[in-house]
């Protein structure tokens, strides 16, 4: 079951941050706009590579200690997932909670491809009801916490380490943000990526198939579909970054040489020099221990943690007091 759609993303406020982003003097797109339909099958591939460990570690890590991360929730409880792409990996932990109730699960996706692929790969659990939602990730988890019942705890997930496409401080506030709308007792599970040596990150991102460009150059075709625009992908570059600074793994789309690119949709053209980027997504990486700084410092205590050593990954269990 959906709840009724809202369009999560007007044409018009795409257009808009497509101008805003595309007029700095570093020209950058929001990632949430990669997942399209095109882009959220495009991810569902790049989820499967073999340079891409990450989703696979994530994976390991919520088979194997499924039944250990449920024994400390206290029930009963409604799980909400924060950007559940297809939602393959929360089989397990909805699996060990099927021992212990029966879950409403509340998918929240700003992709309703992403949704209905959601809806698909787990429909047949009958230990779930699934109610999904269609909305950014606060305004869908405000939902689920209005809807619940005063005697159910909430379950948040976060895998995949999507916050890594926060920076640091935005992640921070967002974490602080989730809470805001939990209660005391209430838990987050939170996928972090951990730091890994530089060549092997690079190559999660630049895999040598060419799906991850492709998802990336999705972005210019989404924009020439939606906005009307002259984007001409051959003339763009898909390149993966390392900043050490930041340590995240930047993705950005690379002029390739000179042009002048019109989007009518938005109302206005944009010039390009040769070697030029747009800056579309980063992924932050983490220590095993920053977790548990990021945990104190936004009204949360982590009860504990689980490790794949395999693609060093990190699933945290965050408890609101
Ligand atoms: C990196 S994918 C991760 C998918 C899945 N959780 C996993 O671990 O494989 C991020 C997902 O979040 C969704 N998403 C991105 N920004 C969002 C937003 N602001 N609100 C809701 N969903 C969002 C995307 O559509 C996408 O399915």
């Amino acid at each position: 079951m959906l709840t009724p759609a809202i369009t999560a993303q007007p044409v018009l406020e795409f257009a808009a941050d497509v101008r805003d982003g595309l007029t700095k003097p570093q020209k950058e797109l929001l990632s949430k706009y990669l997942y399209d339909d095109v882009g959220s099958a495009l991810f569902e591939v790049i989820s499967v590579l073999p340079e891409y460990g990450l989703t696979r570690a994530d994976e390991r890590v919520l088979q194997r200690n499924g039944y250990d991360i449920v024994e400390r929730l206290s029930l009963p409880l409604v799980v909400a997932e924060l950007g559940s792409g297809s939602g393959k990996k929360t089989r397990w932990l909805l699996k060990a909670l099927a021992r212990r109730q029966h879950t409403a699960y509340c998918p929240i996706e700003i992709s309703p491809t992403a949704l209905a692929m959601c809806k698909r790969e787990l429909g047949d659990m009958d230990s779930i009801s699934i109610v999904g939602f269609e909305r950014e990730y606060l305004d869908g988890l405000a939902e689920v916490a209005a809807r619940r019942k005063s005697n159910q705890h909430l379950l948040v997930l976060f895998l995949g380490s999507t916050i890594g496409n926060f920076d640091r401080p935005a992640g921070m506030q967002f974490l602080r943000d989730i809470r805001g709308t939990l209660l005391p007792g209430d838990s987050l599970l939170l996928g972090t990526d951990l730091l890994k040596p530089i060549p092997q990150l690079l190559e999660a991102y630049a895999d040598p198939l060419g799906v991850t460009a492709a998802f990336n150059k999705n972005l210019l075709a989404r924009i020439n579909h939606d906005l009307g625009a002259d984007f001409e992908l051959p003339y763009f570059e898909h390149v993966a970054r390392f900043n050490n600074q930041a340590r995240s793994v930047e993705m950005h789309l690379m002029s390739k040489r000179e042009q002048t690119v019109t989007i009518p949709g938005a109302g206005f053209s944009v010039r390009f020099v040769e070697g030029e980027t747009i800056w579309t997504e980063s992924s932050h990486k983490y220590s095993k221990d920053e977790v548990f700084q990021m945990a104190g410092d936004s009204g949360f205590r982590c009860e504990a943690q689980w490790i794949d050593t395999e693609w060093p990954f990190a699933e945290s269990l965050l408890v609101a007091h």
